[in-house]
């Protein structure tokens, strides 16, 4: 066993981890941040995605071990003071919420491409979204939530 520190959701973690133990793993079965899932376990589908530096990342391939000194967010993280994020708002006002296998990754991804590209074009998003694999949805309510999304971002920060 390896002791690790994981900064989790702003806050840190101490941890006894075995050296092949998958972040994912650690986030489902030690810590029960359950919102992130275990799809194909071969960086294929988004199932697993997690904000490691502000960038969604597939936790199923990436070994714990490696992950200290990162700040890593899950699903769970990234509502604040008990308001949902605006793109989970978005995913729900635009209709876009698909299963509870999918939609954190997929959400976990829109968070990661807007931080990037606050106005992002359909293909940038169809791009983004390209490691999230759902075969029940044609991906077109997805993009106009993220676009609502944007739209949202956009108007809180002219606000503010
Ligand atoms: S479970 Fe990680 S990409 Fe599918
Ligand atoms: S995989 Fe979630 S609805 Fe298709």
């Amino acid at each position: 066993m390896l002791s690790i520190l994981l900064n989790i959701n702003g806050r840190d973690y101490p941890l006894q981890v075995e050296s092949n133990w998958t972040l994912l793993y650690v986030i489902r079965e030690l810590l029960r941040f359950t919102g992130s899932k275990y799809g194909c376990g071969t960086g294929d589908c988004g199932a697993c995605k997690v904000l490691i530096d502000g960038e969604a990342k597939n936790s199923c391939t990436l070994l714990a071990r490696n992950m200290e000194g990162k700040k890593i967010v899950t699903i769970e993280g990234v509502s604040q003071g008990g308001q949902l994020h605006p793109v989970q708002q978005a995913f729900i006002d635009a209709g876009a919420i698909q299963c509870g296998f999918c939609t954190p990754g997929m959400v976990i991804t829109s968070i990661a491409l807007l931080s990037k590209s606050p106005d992002p074009t359909e293909d940038e998003i169809l791009e983004a979204l390209g490691n999230n694999l759902c075969r029940c949805s044609g991906y077109k309510k997805i993009v106009e939530a993220i676009h609502l999304a944007a739209l949202q971002m956009q108007e809180k920060e002219v606000v503010s």
